[in-house]
């Protein structure tokens, strides 16, 4: 069975409409590769923008979060029917910033993935330890535990179209990547564990990415690796470089 790569650029909080334009029009160039599904995860106010700069061409655009429920007295939020509207494709949920910021919890991660599949959203779920747990040797215990709530009541045919980012959160932002080794190691935990909770078809099909610190010297040994599907990709997102990242294999 094999899996197409899926390469996803997280901007988190920058750009704003006018920069993101720019950004697209300066990637749609570098970012082209059939072998690979290329994903933009943008603010909420760049994502009307960026869907029109990015018509065309091979780039799918994401949104960064979503609420859990349809409309309604929830200020400050966006729904789901609203990122389908406006041409979303994919959603980060559970962002370990989102997580640590916005207190967000395993149980929100579940209800937000639900939403998302019932309105046919792709989720990218989003799972990582400490360096507190890390070095505690409980990493596999924290992320099995994370992907067995975050997959509640999601069934296998859904849980085949998910998409899961292993983002160590010692590695987000820090410059300091996670080895080859320790990326793979996890991710293959990650697909055992959707091994025993569905079965063996379901975890050949879902796409695991690794994401923090991945840069363009970086992804090609991270992405050659057998539980490995791609990258969440914060900073070098936002550069050319990116572009390197999306053609690892050329
Ligand atoms: P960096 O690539 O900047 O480390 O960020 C990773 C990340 O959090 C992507 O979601």
């Amino acid at each position: 069975m094999s899996r197409k790569k899926i390469i996803a650029g997280n901007w988190k909080m920058n750009m704003t409409p006018s920069e993101a334009v720019k950004l697209i029009e300066t990637l749609k160039p570098l970012v082209k590769n059939e072998e690979v599904d290329v994903v933009f995860c943008v603010p909420a106010i760049d994502i009307i923008p960026a869907v029109e700069a990015a018509k065309g061409t091979n780039i799918c655009i994401g949104a960064e979060n979503m609420y859990f429920e349809e409309k309604g007295a929830y200020t400050g939020e966006i729904s789901p029917g609203m990122l389908v509207d406006a041409g979303v494709k994919y959603v980060i949920i559970g962002h370990s910033e989102r997580r640590e910021y916005f207190a967000e919890t395993d149980e929100t991660v579940n209800k937000k993935v639900l939403k998302a599949l019932e309105h046919n959203l792709t989720p990218i779920i989003c799972c990582g330890e400490s360096l507190t747990q890390r070095e505690q040797g409980i990493t596999i215990d924290w992320i099995r535990q994370q992907i067995k709530i975050a997959f509640l009541n999601v069934t296998a045919d859904q849980a085949k179209t998910t998409v899961i980012a292993y983002e160590p959160i010692w590695a987000i932002g820090t410059g300091k990547v996670a080895t080859t080794e320790q990326a793979q190691e996890v991710c293959g935990a990650i697909r055992a564990c959707i091994g025993e909770i569905y079965d063996q078809a379901t975890a050949a099909a879902i796409r695991i990415q690794y994401g923090g610190s991945v840069s363009a010297s970086s992804a090609p040994e991270l992405f050659a690796q057998p539980d490995i599907d791609g990258g969440l990709v914060g900073g070098a997102s936002l550069k050319p470089d990116f572009g390197a990242i999306v053609n690892y294999n050329k």
